[in-house]
Order: C-alpha cells, then sequence, then structure tokens
C-alpha cells in the first residue's frame, strides 16, 4: 500500500525530471511503483524486489534492467521479469503513456504479458531428462531456468537434504537470531515443484555416477538414467576432531537441520565458544549475541576476515564484534574440551555450552571423483560450466570454472554465484553455449552492518580506502599492479551496483578484444 503522501504517477510527471537512468518512486492507485527513464523510454514497475523487499527506486538502471540494491537481483523494466537471482519472481509492470512533456502512468498490465518473455532458448536437440543433483541455490535456479526456458522433459532434483531447496544465507542471520519464522526459509512452496513437474526427491544421497550408461546410483537403491546431468552438490563444513568433546557439544552451520538445532540449543544457553573465525562464524556470533548469549570466537587468524577482506575491514569486523560484547582469542584454536570448559592452545579454558565450528567449507567432490571426472580442489568445469563428460555440468559451491577476468579456474561460494551458475548451467543444458561470466557478488550482513562484494580478489598489492570506516560509510578497493579486482562497500549499495555494471562493461572490452 502506497503512503498517502506519495507521488501520484498517474497525474503525470514531468519528464525533465527525470534524467537518463533516473528512478522516481511514487504511486498509481494504492501501489507502490518506480517510474524509470531509459534515454527517450520510460517504464513503470513495481517498487520493491520480490527476494528481500528491496527498495528498487535506489537501485540502478543498466541497459532496461533494474537492479536491486540489495543483493543484485536483475529485473526486466521492460516485462518485470526476474532476468537474474537472488530474487526469483517478477514484479509488477505498468504502461506508460507520454503526452508532450510528461508521461502518466497508466493501468498494470496482466501478468500473462509479462509471462511472454519466457522460452527463448531454441533446442536442437532437447536432452531427454535432465538430472540435477544437489537442492541447494544452483540446483533449483537450474531447474527452475529449464522450466522458464520451456523445456518441457523430466527434470528430477535428487537431494541428500531433508528439507525442499532454502534460504541458506538466512541461516546463520535472522534464522539464528529468532528474528525469521521458519516460513521464510523454502524458496518455493510445495505447489511450485508439482506446477512445474519438478520431481525433487529429498533425504536422497547420490552415491555414483555411470558416465557411459548416463545412470546415477542413489545409496537408497534407486537408479536414475539422465539425458544431461547437473552436478550441484555444494561444499560441507571443514570438520574439526576436539579431544573431549561430545556430539551433543559441537555444532557445525551448513544445512537448516544444523541451524535449527542450533537455534534450539541457543534458547537454553549462556556461554558458547565459536570456533574459527570465518564469515559464517561471525555472523553466528552476531546472531548469538543477538539472543543474549555470551560469544567467545577462537580462530587461528590475527584478523577475522583478513583473507578474503583485508585487515582494514579485518579490524572493523572485529571493532564491530567488540562493541557487541563478542572476546576474541586470536592466533590460537581449542585443543580440548574438558566437561564445560573449551581448552585453548595458548593456556586458557573459557566455560561453553556448545561449540559452533566455522572453519570453512570443502567442495562436495566425492561423486565427481567417483565418476572420474576432472577434479581440482573443485569439479573442473569450462567456460560454459561443463565438466571434462559430455553432458554432464556442474554448478555453485563445488564448481572450479575459468574467471573470464583473469584466465585463472577459480571456485567462489556466494549464493547468488551459485543461482546464476545454476541458471547459465540450465540453458547451457539445452545447447545455449552461454559462457559463464557474471561479476562475482556477495553480502554478510552482522548486527546491521552489510558488506556487499563485488569482483574476486585472492591477492592484491593495495587496498584503497574511500569515506569513513568507523562511520561505517566506505568503499575498499583490492588492487593488483594497478588493476581494481574487487571493490568492498558499506552503505554505498548504488556505488556497489555501479561497480558490477563497470566491471561487466569493462569485461565486454576483454572478451571483445579476444582477451
Ligand atoms: C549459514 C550460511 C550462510 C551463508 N551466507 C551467505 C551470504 O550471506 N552471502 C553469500 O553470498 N553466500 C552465503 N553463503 C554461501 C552460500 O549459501 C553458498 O555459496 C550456496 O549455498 C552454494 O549453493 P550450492 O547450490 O552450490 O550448494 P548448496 O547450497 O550447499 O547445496 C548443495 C546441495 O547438494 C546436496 N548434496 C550434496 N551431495 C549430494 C549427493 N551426493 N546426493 C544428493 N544430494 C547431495 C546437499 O544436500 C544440498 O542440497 C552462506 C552459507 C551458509 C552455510
Ligand atoms: S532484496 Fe533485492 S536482491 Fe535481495
Amino acid at each position: 500500500m502506497a503512503s498517502a503522501d506519495a507521488l501520484d504517477l498517474a497525474r503525470g510527471v514531468p519528464i525533465d525530471q527525470l534524467p537518463d537512468g533516473g528512478l522516481i518512486q511514487g504511486k498509481a492507485g494504492d501501489e507502490d511503483v518506480v517510474l524509470a527513464r531509459r534515454g527517450e523510454e520510460f517504464f513503470a514497475v513495481g517498487a520493491f524486489c520480490t527476494h528481500y523487499g528491496g527498495p528498487l527506486a535506489k537501485g540502478l538502471v543498466v541497459g532496461d534492467e533494474l537492479r536491486c540494491p540489495l543483493h543484485h537481483a536483475c529485473f526486466s523494466l521492460r516485462t518485470g521479469e526476474r532476468l537474474r537471482p537472488p530474487a526469483f519472481d517478477a514484479i509488477p509492470c505498468w504502461r506508460v503513456e507520454r503526452v508532450g512533456q510528461s508521461v502518466f502512468v497508466r493501468e498494470k498490465l496482466p501478468a500473462q504479458i509479462r509471462e511472454q518473455a519466457f522460452g527463448s532458448t531454441k533446442l536442437p536437440q532437447p536432452p531427454a531428462s535432465v538430472l540435477i543433483i544437489g537442492g541447494g541455490g544452483a540446483g533449483l535456479a537450474a531447474a527452475d531456468t529449464l522450466r522458464r526456458e520451456g523445456y518441457d522433459g523430466p527434470v528430477t532434483i535428487i537431494s541428500a537434504d531433508d528439507f525442499a531447496p532454502y534460504d541458506r544465507p538466512n541461516l546463520s542471520k535472522d534464522y539464528l537470531a529468532g528474528t525469521a519464522p521458519d516460513d521464510w526459509i523454502p524458496l518455493r512452496s510445495p505447489d511450485y515443484y508439482a506446477d512445474r513437474h519438478i520431481d525433487l526427491v529429498l533425504k536422497s544421497r547420490a552415491s555414483s555416477v555411470d558416465v557411459r550408461q548416463k545412470r546415477v546410483q542413489v545409496e537408497n537403491g534407486k537408479a536414475y538414467d539422465f539425458g544431461a546431468l547437473l552436478l550441484a552438490t555444494g561444499a560441507d563444513p571443514v570438520e574439526l576432531p576436539i579431544p573431549g568433546a561430545s556430539g551433543s557439544q559441537v555444532y557445525y552451520l551448513r544445512t537448516f537441520a544444523d541451524s535449527r538445532a542450533l537455534a534450539h540449543k541457543a534458547e537454553s544457553a549462556e556461554e558458547v565458544v565459536i570456533v574459527g573465525a570465518s564469515f559464517i562464524a561471525l555472523e553466528a556470533a552476531a546472531s548469538l549475541r543477538t539472543r543474549g548469549i555470551g560469544v567467545h570466537v577462537v580462530g587461528i587468524e590475527q584478523l577475522p576476515l583478513e583473507r578474503v577482506l583485508g585487515s582494514e575491514l579485518g579490524r572493523l569486523a572485529r571493532e564491530l564484534h567488540e562493541a557487541h560484547g563478542v572476546v576474541f582469542h586470536l592466533g590460537q584454536t581449542v585443543t580440548r574440551v574438558d566437561g564445560r570448559k573449551a581448552v585453548l592452545s595458548g593456556g586458557a579454558s573459557l566455560e561453553a555450552d556448545f561449540l559452533v565450528l566455522g572453519l570453512g567449507v570443502r567442495p562436495s567432490v566425492a561423486l565427481a571423483e567417483q565418476a572420474g571426472l576432472k577434479v581440482d580442489r573443485g569439479i573442473v568445469v569450462d567456460e560454459y560450466l561443463q565438466t571434462s563428460a559430455p553432458a554432464i555440468f556442474a554448478a555453485g559451491d563445488v564448481a572450479r570454472y575459468p574467471s573470464p577476468f583473469s584466465g585463472e579456474l577459480i571456485r567462489i561460494e556466494h549464493w547468488v554465484v551459485a543461482e546464476r551458475q545454476g541458471q547459465v548451467a540450465a540453458r547451457n543444458i539445452l545447447g545455449a553455449r552461454e559462457r559463464f561470466d557474471a561479476v562475482p557478488f556477495f553480502w554478510t550482513r552482522q548486527y546491521g552492518v552489510s558488506i556487499k562484494y563485488v569482483g574476486h580478489a585472492e591477492k592484491w598489492d593495495a587496498v584503497d580506502v574511500d569515506g569513513s570506516l568507523e562511520a561505517r560509510d566506505c568503499t575498499v578497493r583490492y588492487k593488483l599492479a594497478g588493476r581494481t579486482l574487487a571493490v568492498a562497500t558499506i552503505s554505498r549499495d548504488l556505488q556497489n551496483l555501479q561497480v558490477e555494471a563497470d566491471m561487466e562493461d569493462s569485461l565486454r572490452d576483454i572478451l571483445g578484444s579476444g582477451g
């Protein structure tokens, strides 16, 4: 419902109030609408992103797309269709009419007009069936894309998980903090799978792939034939056996079941030790502090998040957590557990109701190794996300792919990248031959402070900070030999989107020049 004093776009807006690329939020009837301009064309679409309600009027127009400032979902201004994850659903559209020097938002367009954007991939020889191993972000995005592209053969997702695909990033954030109900977590309703004839097989772990026979064996004895196969098996937490710790004292955080168990345990806990200072570890620390639990973070690193974000943001993360009462024990680890005490390598011991281990993840490559596919710290794929075997693709945390920027094989552990790879792999299964060239993007949120990161920098020789780290309003650029490889921002979402668009432009130049 639009607020009473919102600009009434149905009454017309002088075009000189809307520069090229500009966005104005207002209302049409009682709905919130964004009016956008691209050159001499005007568009009116829903004002809020269908992912987590991001304010699209604060987003970025790129060509005829509108991008969300929160997590970079992308919508068509012409049709409202969701073009890129993490959103799944379209936004509504209104007809816009120009009369003289003003534009008027008219009636809302029916949804079926928007649906006509589907079914664009031509299928010379569609596979007889598509089997997807893994019901995470990449697997669901692939199944969704197959149907959007008009593929009408059998689509099956086999997932070892107990639950249908869910919003994994939320598990360490609102859900663990106790501020998100269970029904926020599934990505799609049961009807969604039924309506699209996506066969979702849960609690089923694939144990082997017969590449020649095109058949996957599942641990429960069933076998599935496939025309094309997508491996989207994700990653598993790195485990650390801690002498003296019982099973009920040690928690990992990867699955919905993990987060539920942790949230349940947290209800009666007073002190927690978190081992590791990774993103997931720190998000868990923030969520447990929100519940009022005492949190100690023990990590071998000298600064949290330093390996990915550098010392400047690492220090900021440490200060942010300390300001919220977290106690760090860095440069050490937990050597054993003695009753309720976690004993550190430095000699101190900490009271702990339980321990959370956040030591990073390893790609789940067992199936690919068994199948004889090329594996090198991830399933090796080409620029089309195809593995070393024809008709077998890989996407998400498990895939190691050639970076279009550097040509080097990289593996990324970001939600949006996994979903975008799922999309591209699905189109390539259908014969699109589309290169995976999305600029990597991730976000983390701790105590309401969001860090957005675009690009990919494994090493750098200079870090430029623009703005104020203390005021949590800054841009941090990671450079190597003068070239910006990645940019992190706090409170500068529009700039983050702009950097992504600039990197896409520079990529077009690189690829266009044959580089
Ligand atoms: C708690 C948490 C918070 C996160 N927060 C963020 C964030 O804020 N921002 C961000 O960018 N990223 C975040 N990430 C990372 C992001 O969630 C991952 O990059 C993403 O989930 C990867 O998707 P995927 O589909 O490749 O793998 P997954 O989501 O891990 O899915 C893999 C699937 O494969 C299944 N599977 C594995 N092996 C088999 C088998 N043999 N047979 C059948 N099924 C199998 C699993 O059960 C699972 O369903 C977070 C991750 C976690 C755990
Ligand atoms: S709210 Fe728009 S992408 Fe998340």
